[in-house]
């Protein structure tokens, strides 16, 4: 099954929308196999925006990401890194669909509340980043059998 990596950042966890975020994604059906609440150091910070290390905006990136701490989540379901993007709505709050989380509770492309790996093969780099393998739990979630055909 499908993995991806989603982080609360500093805003949504002082903002207090972790459990917000957390029951979108238990509604949806996918499954919480790790978490936590961390201050991130500059190198995961940095390996985690790796792609973005020359671009304008990377040094206010990095201070925001480490302005406090975040909430590091593993999910898991059938599609998770593009349902979970999906979710999560578009970059830029301004230009978010309502409905999405991004749409829902940010305004500002420098405050928007959260990050989800863009692909399965960015999920597994940054798992690999944030988590330690006996940080993430497999296990069997009762609904299970109704929730996939
Ligand atoms: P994320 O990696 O945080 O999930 O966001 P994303 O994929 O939707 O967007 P990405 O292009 O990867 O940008 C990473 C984060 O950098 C900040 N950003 N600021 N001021 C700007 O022009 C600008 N552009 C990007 C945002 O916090 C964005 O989420
Ligand atoms: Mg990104």
């Amino acid at each position: 099954m499908d993995r991806t990596f989603v982080m609360v950042k500093p805003d949504g966890v002082q903002r207090g929308l972790v459990g917000e975020i957390v029951s979108r994604f238990e509604a949806k059906g996918l499954k919480l196999v790790g978490a936590k609440l961390e201050r991130l150091p500059e190198e995961r910070v940095v390996e985690q925006y790796r792609e973005h290390k020359e671009k304008p905006f990377f040094p206010g990136l990095k201070a925001y990401i480490m302005s406090g701490p975040c909430f590091l989540m593993a999910w898991e379901g059938k599609g998770a890194a593009a349902v979970v993007r999906m979710m999560v709505g578009a970059t830029n709050p301004a230009e978010a669909a309502p409905g999405s989380i991004r749409g829902d509770f940010a305004l500002d492309i420098g405050r928007n509340v959260i990050h989800a790996s863009d692909s399965p093969e960015s999920a597994a780099r940054e798992l690999g980043i944030h988590f330690a393998p006996g940080e993430l739990i497999g296990y069997s979630r009762i609904d299970e059998p109704v929730l996939y055909e």
